[in-house]
């Protein structure tokens, strides 16, 4: 028998104040999508905005459902709509921020399984790390440097 310790290294920033100019204009286009999210049944406002390689970026909300399942988190409307746009392009950073209309999110709102799954299947692609930046509404961002930091044994296509 033997026994597998898996460790996960994040960086915590004290505000977005702390982050390059660049990440900061990144994370602004979060919080403005973010703002216009549809998210009427949980009152849960995500916003990601996806930095790709020759410099465009692409932004996501969530968009709910009335049929709750069939919505889809910020995260991954935006990493299929950059795949779809511009599927030649690498995905440098994505910056996710969320708000809720209940109270105020003061920690860091790190990405869903679903989406780290989503994520992770494009970083694979790319042979390249995709930087993550996560914040609520306020207070701390945490990086982590890749998608498979934050997704320990993953399932990907060397699976298969
Ligand atoms: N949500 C996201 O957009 N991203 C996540 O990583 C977690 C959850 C959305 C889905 C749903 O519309 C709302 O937040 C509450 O779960």
């Amino acid at each position: 028998m033997k026994k597998l310790d898996i460790t996960t290294s994040l960086e915590v920033y004290d505000s977005v104040e702390e982050l390059s100019e660049e990440l900061q204009d990144l994370m602004k286009q979060a919080v403005e999508v973010r703002d216009q999210a549809y998210a009427p049944y949980s009152k849960f406002k995500v916003g990601a905005a996806i930095l790709l390689d020759k410099g465009e970026v692409v932004v996501g909300s969530n968009q709910e459902n009335a049929s709750y399942p069939s919505g889809l988190c910020a995260e991954r409307t935006a990493v299929y709509y950059a795949g779809a746009k511009f599927p030649g392009s690498r995905i440098l950073k994505i910056a996710i921020t969320a708000r809720s209309l209940n109270q105020e999110i003061t920690k860091p709102v790190p990405p869903c399984g679903a989406c780290r799954q989503a994520l992770v299947e494009y970083e694979v692609k790319q042979k390249e790390a995709i930087e993550l930046y996560f914040m609520g509404e306020t207070g701390e961002v945490m990086k982590a440097a890749s998608v498979a930091e934050i997704l320990p044994l993953v399932f990907d296509s060397n699976c298969l």
